[in-house]
């Protein structure tokens, strides 16, 4: 190890072209501050808020499209593939949505988002998380308790799926979320999606967040989960990795890293990337979920204006030891 280092900084997706598209979350903001770098290693994007419901329709029937297209043309001009992210959230869903809704109404809100956005970029996205995050992370109840939940019903999931596919007859459409690795929540997603395949809910894949930390999950944990949902037989996208520097308890604020952080993250990417590329087969995209360590939403989750470095690139925008490491094969 260590022969490239500074020398030849290869783009990542060049050196995956036969494994998996790589992907980056980028915003409005980052496609100009970090431009050079997301195109020179990057394939695929994800918008980071801009096109999930309350960025494009904040009050009932007034959309505001202006972020996202320009979001969109950045990709187009890179010829880089783009995910929709995401049609159905318990969070960042704006209140009138559910108000005063009956199943019926909520049902009609959202066919009519779903319509709207989905036709729009219906050549641009070749895949959508139909819905994101609906199942529980402890407990015996599957499903969240939310608004979808409580005004459609347990089914919500499948009409999300059925109106996304009437609307986007070619499109790839996704479950997404985060614990995905681990128990009991690993079974729940697992269940979940095979009952909705078992009554012909139109779903393709399942998007595994990766919101993971130096200490867990475990490499058995991972190769795990991505052969239980394989077993589906459905694609598998990584689809917001990123390896935080503290535990998730972890109340601790340092004002740099340590070196053995660095080198058990360094470890972390370089074992998990090994890993995807074994199953390269069923994996179409790995995506981080931002550019370079200055601009991260973890500086403010779940600890508020702590600063956490859970990238492949630094503040200054230079690979770090990971960097290398998922590139050394
Ligand atoms: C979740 C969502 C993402 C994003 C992250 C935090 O994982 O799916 O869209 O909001 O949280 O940045």
């Amino acid at each position: 190890m260590g022969t490239m280092r500074g020398v030849n900084k290869m783009g990542i997706k060049d050196k995956y072209q036969d494994y998996f598209e790589i992907g980056v979350a980028v915003n409005n903001r980052t496609i100009r501050t970090h431009s050079e770098l997301i195109k020179k290693h990057f394939n695929s994007l994800t918008f980071e808020n801009e096109s999930k419901f309350s960025s494009l329709q904040k009050s009932e029937g007034k959309y505001k499209f202006k972020k996202l297209d320009e979001l969109v043309s950045f990709g187009r001009e890179n010829k880089m593939s783009m995910r929709g992210h995401t049609f159905t959230w318990h969070q960042q869903t704006p209140n009138w949505v559910f108000k005063n809704a009956t199943k019926e109404i909520l049902l009609e809100r959202l066919k009519s988002h779903i319509e709207v956005v989905g036709k729009r970029y219906e050549d641009d996205f070749y895949c959508w998380d139909v819905v994101n995050e609906a199942i529980d992370d402890k407990g015996d109840g599957i499903l969240r308790k939310s608004f979808w939940t409580d005004i459609i019903g347990q089914d919500f999931m499948e009409y999300a799926f059925h109106y996304a596919r009437e609307v986007l007859p070619s499109t790839e459409l996704f479950y997404n979320d985060y614990n995905e690795s681990l128990l009991p929540k690993r079974d729940k997603i697992y269940k979940t999606v095979k009952d909705m395949k078992d009554k012909g809910v139109p779903i393709n894949g399942v998007g595994l967040q990766c919101h993971w930390n130096i200490y867990q999950p475990s490499m058995d944990e991972i190769r795990r989960a991505i052969e239980v949902y394989a077993d589906l037989g459905l694609r598998i996208h990584i689809t917001e990795m990123d390896i935080s520097v503290y535990r998730f308890e972890d109340k601790q604020r340092l004002s740099k890293p340590t070196e053995k952080m660095l080198e058990q993250q360094a470890k972390v990417y370089g074992d998990s990337f090994a890993i995807f590329r074994e199953y390269k087969d069923l994996i179409d995209n790995v995506t981080l979920w931002g550019p370079a360590d200055d601009v991260t939403w973890l500086d403010n989750f779940p600890v508020r204006k702590r600063k956490n470095w859970p990238l492949l690139f630094d503040e200054n925008q230079e690979p770090k030891e990971a960097y290398y490491r998922i590139m050394d094969f």
